[in-house]
């Protein structure tokens, strides 16, 4: 039986994080200098229909039995045999592993998702579509954020830029003119579902004010989404920072990506932000492609533990 592997690229946020999960519109866009793959064999030692998973990165090697309903990769296993209902499971192993930072603000949980699902269907003879697969990776999602928008699973399972707004049709972006992105991570850690839960703290205490926040970002998304578009870099770089702004006055940002942000712009980035959840992970900034190398040395010196640049390339949209 042949091997089936599938691959899920990283993703960023370019704008709109935060204010997505309140419905305003955030726009993302595949990573793939950075993946997660999940490979699978069959498994001629294991009990009939037996599933083990082993994801070295995160040191499991279990038997799908053994594993609580929670746990996500079981999760993402469990969705995807739930939705395709197969006849016979031959016994089989899921090796997965992944080279995104993970709690960073990449997508890894999303992108492990991905790959688990797409290889498995795939391997019952049923592939599934990507909307499919983004949706039974939003449900593995909820395990890990609560209220996650969504987001995460869409740009990553369809591998293009997208305007995403919450429980609406996604938008594939076209991009006619590419940009370059730095983006460096401060190596702080902190979870997604901890920055969401304090900003919906702040929201309860404070609807109004919250509310006039989201709708800015929102329209600063909007206003990106052209520049994007032409490779604008002047437009999307006072943009980026004016959402910076928002970001940090809502106690978002952390000293780190304030200094990686300054490093960035002092040498020449038309403008930068963090990226994601926020207080630690990845800050974000575009840039002519004759300064990006002073942005990465300018960057290293200020302390990121990890640089990555990414073309943005010309795509077609819908
Ligand atoms: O930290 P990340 O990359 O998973 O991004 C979270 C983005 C938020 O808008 C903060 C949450 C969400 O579900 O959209």
């Amino acid at each position: 039986m042949a091997v089936i592997y599938f691959k899920a690229p990283g993703k960023i946020i370019l704008f709109g994080e935060h204010a997505v999960v309140y419905g305003q519109p955030a726009i993302a866009i595949p990573i793939t200098r950075v993946a997660a793959t999940a490979r699978i064999f069959p498994n001629l030692s294991g009990d009939k229909g037996s599933i083990r998973i082993q994801a070295d990165d995160i040191k499991l090697n279990a038997d799908l039995s053994d594993l609580p309903e929670q746990h996500p990769l079981a999760a993402a296993v469990r969705f995807t045999l739930e939705a395709l209902h197969p006849q016979h499971i031959p016994s089989i192993k899921i090796q997965v592993s992944s080279s995104i930072p993970i709690a960073a603000g990449m997508g890894s949980s999303a992108a492990t998702s991905v790959a688990i699902i797409g290889a498995l269907s795939s391997f019952l003879g049923q592939p599934l579509p990507k909307s499919t697969i983004s949706n039974l990776a939003y449900e593995v999602e909820k395990i890990h954020h609560g209220t996650p928008s969504g987001i995460d699973n869409t740009v990553v399972a369809h591998h293009v830029p997208i305007y995403y707004v919450k429980n609406e049709p996604i938008e594939l972006l076209r991009i006619n003119q590419p940009t370059y992105w730095v983006i460096a991570d401060t190596g702080e850690k902190t979870p997604t579902h901890e920055t969401v839960t304090a900003v919906r703290e702040m929201h309860a205490h404070d609807p109004e004010r919250l509310n006039e926040l989201f709708k800015t970002i929102g329209e600063i998304t909007t206003s990106a989404r052209q520049p994007l578009v032409d490779g604008d870099v002047k437009t999307l770089g006072e943009l980026l920072d004016e959402n910076q702004r928002i970001l940090a006055s809502l106690d978002l940002s952390s000293p780190q990506l304030d200094t990686l942000i300054a490093a960035a712009k002092s040498a020449g980035a038309s403008g930068a932000k963090l990226s994601g959840g926020g207080r630690g992970g990845n800050m974000i900034a575009v840039a002519m492609p004759d300064k990006v190398d002073q942005i990465i040395t300018s960057l290293k010196e200020a302390g990121a533990v990890r640089i990555i640049t990414s073309l943005l390339a010309k795509c077609e949209g819908k």
